[in-house]
């Protein structure tokens, strides 16, 4: 089932104020599975587990990303996010190493050294008032930036904070435009937006080159050593322009996702009183010498909190050959070039799957941690993000290290902006105290 080719183009309007609100009218219009044609564009908009699993996992080898990644290269080129067939195995094979458990390990000191800056310039502020006011999202984004530098290229970024935050916003906020645009002009057009995004671009490649070039005069085991250093099986290294997409793939997946999710874990523990003691009661344990990996209850608050807010709203998946999949009501076939569309978001608050689907119950995930592909933060398959570990390490270490020590009270009711990734449009403007008892 789904709207007629005139019926679609009449919802176009909706795709471009907010694309999870399309897909919501799609799911209560048409149900889980339905089918829309866009143009010359054939779309399904699936969101049922067992097609799901399908397409990432069992015909995983059918499919390619969608179109839509193709405006996200224009940031990120052709790194491991959005490389395909041969050269996306060879690329993740080569960033595989960096995410084994022994330097995940090693990670988890940089992570903590980083968390304990925050706390230190916290303390300071507090040190002269009772409380103080600032950009949640942003104090979070400037943390994993700097987690990110020092753990795979063993960098110190602070000195490009300001310039990446400003470039990267722009950057997507420009990409989420033309996405949502159904026919967006071509990229050559002298459009204040284009030109916009073009400037960014330019400063996020002068950066990486920087970086480069450092790190070619003192090699380390970094992530960018090992790029400059690697040859594949023909005895050719890696070209400039693929350690520069691969370099900044890493900076941006790296960081962005993981600010997002602990902003949000941040706002649902302010709205649900009760977790955020229980959390803060675990934090305390693990500051004072616990493994961060026993905080049951911090983990579960986290997988949450990627539940109701997934910081990878969507997934999109484009049919490279006609096949069939198999569902438990039969075959069914899909055409080449047919799109795939998996919301992640609606996904996550399916009732079928998760009873009161839009409360906050940290519980579920104590009780069943089996949810398959009706739970998939960090996607499945051959594709599953490279970084999951990482970042879920980064977060259990970074929440606790906050949750023990202050108290984050949320000052607005944020719009959640489903931009390339999902983040409170405006930020997350808080109010800091020291957390009195726990
Ligand atoms: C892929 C989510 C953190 C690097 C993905 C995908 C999702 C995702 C859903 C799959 C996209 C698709 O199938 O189209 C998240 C979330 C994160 C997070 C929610 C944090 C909470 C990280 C971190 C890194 C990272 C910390 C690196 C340090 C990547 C890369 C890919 C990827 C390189 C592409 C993998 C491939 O195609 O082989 N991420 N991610 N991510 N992620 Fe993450």
């Amino acid at each position: 089932p789904g709207p007629s080719r005139l019926q679609a183009l009449r919802l176009v309007p909706m795709i471009r104020r907010n694309p999870i609100h399309f897909f919501q009218h799609m799911l209560q219009a048409y149900g889980p599975i339905s089918h829309f044609h866009i143009l010359r564009e054939h779309v399904y908009l699936v969101q049922e587990p067992e097609w799901i699993e399908q397409i990432l996992v069992a015909r995983a080898k059918s499919y390619h990303k969608s179109p839509l990644y193709r405006e996200l290269q224009r940031v990120i080129g052709n790194g491991l996010l959005t490389a395909e067939d041969e050269q996306w195995k060879k690329e993740r094979r080569l960033l595989q190493p960096a995410f084994h458990a022994k330097r995940l390990q090693l990670y988890g000191d940089i992570m903590r050294e980083e968390a304990e800056v925050v706390c230190r310039r916290w303390f300071d502020r507090l040190a002269r008032d009772e409380y103080f006011e600032t950009d949640l999202l942003a104090e979070m984004m400037e943390l994993t930036f700097a987690i990110v530098g020092r753990c795979l290229f063993q960098a110190d970024l602070s000195r490009y904070t300001e310039r990446v935050k400003h470039s990267l916003d722009t950057a997507l906020v420009e990409i989420t435009e033309r996405i949502t645009q159904l026919i967006p002009p071509p990229i050559w057009l002298p459009l204040p937006g284009h030109r916009r995004l073009l400037r960014s671009l330019a400063t996020l490649d002068a950066i990486v080159q920087d970086l480069i070039k450092e790190r070619m005069q003192n090699p380390t085991d970094d992530m960018l050593s090992l790029m400059l250093q690697s040859v594949d099986e023909q005895g050719n290294a890696m070209s400039a322009k693929q350690i520069r997409d691969e370099t900044l793939t890493l900076i941006l997946a790296g960081h962005e996702t993981t600010a997002n999710a602990l902003t949000w874990t941040f706002y649902l523990l302010d709205k649900n009183r009760d977790s955020l003691l229980q959390a803060a009661r675990e934090a305390s344990k693990v500051q004072t010498g616990a493994d961060f990996r026993e905080a049951n209850f911090l983990r579960a608050v986290f997988d949450e909190s990627l539940r109701l807010f997934p910081p990878a709203w969507e997934i999109e998946r484009r049919a490279t050959v006609t096949h069939t999949i198999q569902t438990s009501s039969g075959e069914v076939l899909i055409p080449e070039n047919t799109n795939i569309a998996m919301c992640i978001y609606m996904m996550h608050r399916d009732e079928r799957f998760w009873p009161e689907p839009h409360r906050f119950l940290p519980e579920r995930f104590l009780e069943d941690r089996r949810h398959g592909f009706a739970y998939l933060p960090f996607g499945g398959g051959p594709r599953i993000c490279i970084g999951n570990q990482f970042a879920i390490n980064e977060a259990m270490i970074i929440l606790s290290a906050l949750l023990a020590r202050f108290d984050v009270q949320t000052l607005v009711d944020p719009d959640p902006a489903p931009l390339v990734t999902l983040r409170p449009r405006k930020g997350m403007p808080v109010r800091i105290r020291k957390r009195k008892s726990i």
